[in-house]
């Protein structure tokens, strides 16, 4: 690629690649994306949504524009044959990163020698490596679209669940489904505490992540200011705020959730302000789509940095080389199978779940 290629000569020749490629190329972006991605793309979801779209996919090439915990699930779910690409290896989560497989490995097998009857419940916002070792302990992954009905399918299933690796998602999903604060307990990762009474009485073990984007930049006193600018303004925001944060306001739910609950005020017309606490990409994406109908406002403008590393010439360079397989994602082979485990239990729970019963 030139150097000082314009935004628009980019567009255009990542718009030649995709019609070069036809049916042989799909790209999928996560709602987090910028414009300039999105616009580009075949399909944007939340995590649930894109995981559910791999599986449908018959072409070639996926090129995957999000994080790496999200193309690492495209290679799980993709058929033999299939390629998955990653415009940027670089764009980690920093909420995965806060859990090694290790650590997750030593704290299970500990409750296991220790007689307690343990099912792992893994983000989705996870590495590989710890997916595999959460399938190999029999549990599975959920994402903030199904958190309630995962934790319950473990809750089934075990005397003790272990939620990992976000502490914020984990205790506002306990608090829908009714676990008091006792039955729940925030583990250290080093494990000194697991043998503690608290630990011992705890139904749900959670592993002390969170997403610095909602849990540190997004606070109570936003809350309150946009309360006190705005009366009367509806605050919705993503599960991944704090407790603190999410009692306060009037909704939380997925990205997914968070996009439908606009397009319903926009739609309705009864309320002419919205306020959502996420990804600044998505909220600005929002207000723009409903300027003019509903004022959706940023709780606060913060971004994922690792969101943002994927831009459109990195996207383009992928495009251009894809016949030399550059910026591919591959997966550890004998870590495959346990991983791809965990995946296929949510999706299969999912399914079933949606069934009407008789
Ligand atoms: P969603 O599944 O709600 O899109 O969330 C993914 C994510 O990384 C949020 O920070
Ligand atoms: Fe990870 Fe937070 Fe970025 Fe989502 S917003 S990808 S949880 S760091």
């Amino acid at each position: 690629m030139e150097k000082n290629t314009s935004r628009k000569d980019l567009s255009a020749r990542v718009e030649e690649l995709r019609r070069q490629y036809g049916s042989e190329l799909v790209i999928l972006a996560h709602h987090y994306q910028s414009d300039g991605i999105v616009q580009h793309v075949d399909f944007s979801g939340d995590s649930l949504e894109l995981a559910r779209r791999i599986p449908e996919i018959s072409a070639r090439h996926i090129v995957f524009c999000g994080v790496f915990f999200m193309a690492e699930s495209a290679c799980l779910l993709a058929r033999q044959g299939q390629k998955v690409y990653l415009p940027d290896h670089s764009a980690g989560c920093r909420m995965a990163n806060m859990a090694r497989a290790k650590d997750v490995e030593r704290i299970l097998s500990f409750l296991a020698d220790a007689g307690r009857k343990t099912v792992p419940l893994a983000y989705v916002n996870s590495s590989l490596a710890v997916k595999a070792v959460v399938g190999k302990f029999g549990g599975a992954v959920c994402t903030s679209s199904n958190a309630v009905s995962m934790m319950e399918w473990a809750m089934q299933r075990a005397d003790t669940v272990l939620f990992l690796p976000d502490q914020n998602l984990g205790q506002n999903t306990a608090k829908r489904l009714g676990l008091s604060e006792k039955q729940q307990f925030v583990i250290d990762i080093a494990g000194t505490t697991l043998d503690c009474p608290q630990s011992r009485d705890a139904r749900l073990l959670l592993w002390p992540g969170f997403c610095p984007t909602h849990a540190v930049n997004m606070l109570p006193s936003h809350v309150e200011n946009i309360r006190k600018k705005h009366p009367g303004c509806r605050i919705l925001v993503h599960p991944e705020c704090t407790p603190d944060v999410v009692d306060m306001v009037d909704g939380a739910g997925s990205t997914a959730f968070l996009i439908k609950e606009a397009e319903k005020a926009a739609q309705d017309g009864k309320e002419k302000k919205l306020c959502i606490g996420t990804e600044y990409h998505l909220v600005n994406r929002l207000a723009k789509r409903f300027s003019g109908t509903l004022d959706v406002l940023p709780l606060v403008k913060a971004t994922c940095p690792n969101m943002e590393k994927v831009t459109l010439p990195k996207l383009l360079d992928t495009l251009e080389g894809i016949a030399d397989g550059k910026n591919i994602v591959t997966v550890e082979e004998n870590l495959k199978a346990p991983a791809r485990e965990t995946l296929v239990r949510m999706l299969d729970h999912c399914r079933q779940a949606k069934r009407p019963r008789p």
